[in-house]
């Protein structure tokens, strides 16, 4: 495995591989990876013949109160699990080499983007949309992995990925879940062990749902409430949303769902850490 820090080292390789007639497999991270982060490279590494794992704590999607400062870097660790998960290439630049001082030029997705995450992060999407195009053009992929787990980024990609004619074919992966039910996240690791078992009403509202819509009750207001109650019992716990979408669109679903077509979208704080999650209903 060999590690590269340089753009434009980045883009030879690339230009090389994509000589060579070889499939490149992408998957951004920010590091801290997981046994999540890991099944992306494991699908990478079936969908492609070289996989580059991207390593970036991208500032620009970051508010300004928000984690970017105590953000988990363990580039070490991280090498070491993209090593014996066979990686072919990390990809580690520091901040200057994506956002060179002078830096102005940053892709908006202005649909998408705009409710849930985006409404309550009102600039991560501009920096997860202008990063991710970057990388593209960097790594030049085939195909690049997202995870499930944050579905409204799937989405707002997809559609970026369409609309600016990326050459590169969108794979989405299902979210893992720790054993109790937590979807994997690198912010799990700011959880207090009473705050992770108050974080696991997320995963049962969710479960809630996907039962409710498997025994027939498709009524979107049914489902939220339902949720909302269960969370509203956990006193750490409080919901930023609990909504249900068009999977595609991200756009709220009124009246009755369309099993398969809905997303139940959860973003919560348990005390002062933000969680996201969601099922397709
Ligand atoms: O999902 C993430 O870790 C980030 O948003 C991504 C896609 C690597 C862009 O920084």
């Amino acid at each position: 495995m060999q590690t590269i820090t340089s753009v434009s080292e980045m883009q030879s390789l690339a230009e090389r591989l994509r000589i060579q007639g070889q499939r490149i497999g992408l998957v951004p991270t920010m590091g801290a990876l997981h046994e999540g982060h890991l099944s992306l490279v494991k699908l990478a590494k079936e969908k492609s013949d070289v996989v580059v794992v991207t390593i970036f704590v991208n500032p620009t999607q970051f508010g300004p109160s928000e984690d970017f400062t105590k953000y988990p870097r363990v580039l070490e660790a991280d090498l070491a699990a993209c090593e014996a998960a066979g990686v072919d290439y990390v990809f580690a630049p520091e901040v200057e080499e994506i956002y060179p001082k002078g830096y102005s030029t940053f892709v908006i997705e202005e649909h998408i983007a705009k409710p849930l995450e985006g409404a309550s992060r009102p600039a991560h999407f501009r920096g997860v949309t202008t990063v991710v195009a970057k990388l593209f053009n960097i790594a030049r992929p085939h195909v690049a992995i997202f995870g499930q787990k944050d579905a409204q980024q799937v989405a707002v990609i997809t559609k970026m990925a369409a609309d600016l004619n990326f050459d590169v074919e969108i794979v989405v992966a299902p979210t893992l879940r720790e054993p109790d039910g937590l979807a994997m996240s690198s912010r799990n690791r700011y959880l207090t062990n009473t705050q992770r078992v108050e974080a696991l009403v997320i995963n049962r509202a969710l479960r809630k749902a996907v039962e409710m819509v498997a025994s027939g009750e498709c009524r979107v207001d049914r489902l939220i409430a339902e949720a909302t109650h269960l969370i509203g019992q956990h006193r750490r716990v409080r919901i930023i949303y609990v909504s249900v979408v068009d999977r595609l669109t991200m756009e709220a679903i009124k009246g009755e769902i369309t099993p398969g077509r809905a997303v139940m979208a959860i973003a919560v704080w348990v005390d002062e850490v933000r969680l996201i999650d969601n099922e397709i209903l």
